[in-house]
């Protein structure tokens, strides 16, 4: 059973690179933002204000599996207030324990803000994924024109340099990398570098496993 924390700012292609390795390592994989999106998208669509701590709280401890997996969470205004809620204490640990669950059950890739830090800090691979804003403002723009929405990229670049500065400024479980999280800048890496490198952490951790598992008892 093997926990792999990827945390970094917005649009840095933790999505991507969690997704190839959960499927390769054939583990279960949560998208922590969309626990937060939910949240937000919730809070927005009862007419409520996702920067009031109580409405916010009341939302996520509503939250269900169903609200998660909505495909309408990723727009920029659900994305702003997803940045909103998250900064609230009692709403990070209203969804604490269905992150910890998840991932206990059979092991997982979790991709956020916090998990190498707060959620697991003991996972067995911590990554820290991160890209020039331009770059990752870019790849976000593709997403939303593959989607058929067309959004100067200058938006793009303001929504994600914004929610950047909230969620590293903010005192519950700012964006920061775990002390002992390996640091991938995908600025010119591409999905395919950036899972290479990633798969070295990984098979380094495996190896250290068999290694535990090999040695006779009372030798380590
Ligand atoms: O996809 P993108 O990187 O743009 O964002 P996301 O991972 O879906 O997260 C949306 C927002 O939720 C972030 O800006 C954070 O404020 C918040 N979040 C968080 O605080 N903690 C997490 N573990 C995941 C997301």
């Amino acid at each position: 059973m093997i926990i792999i924390a990827i945390d970094g700012p917005a649009a840095a292609g933790k999505g991507t690179l969690a997704k190839r390795l959960a499927a390769t390592l054939n583990l279960p994989y949560l998208d922590t933002g969309l626990l937060y999106r939910a949240t937000a998208k919730l809070v927005l669509e009862a007419g409520g204000n996702p920067a009031d701590h109580e409405t916010a709280t009341a939302a996520a401890r509503a939250l269900t599996e169903a609200d998660a997996a909505r495909a309408d969470l990723r727009d920029m205004a659900t994305s702003k207030a997803a940045s909103q809620v998250a900064s609230i204490p009692a709403v990070r640990a209203a969804l604490l324990a269905y992150q910890r669950a998840y991932a206990n059950a059979n092991g997982a890739v979790l991709d956020g803000r916090d998990i190498g830090t707060v959620i697991f800090p003991h996972a067995d691979v911590k990554l820290f994924v991160t890209a020039s804003v331009e770059a990752r403002a870019k790849r976000r723009q593709a997403e939303f024109i593959a989607k058929g929405e067309h959004i100067p990229l200058a938006d793009v670049i303001a929504d994600v340099a914004a929610r950047d500065e909230a969620d590293r400024r903010r005192t519950a479980s700012p964006l920061i990398p775990a002390e002992d999280a390996i640091l991938i800048d995908t600025t010119t890496l591409n999905a395919d570098e950036a899972f290479l490198r990633a798969m070295e952490e990984v098979k380094k951790k495996q190896a250290i496993f068999s290694r535990e598992k090999m040695a006779p008892k009372g030798t380590s």
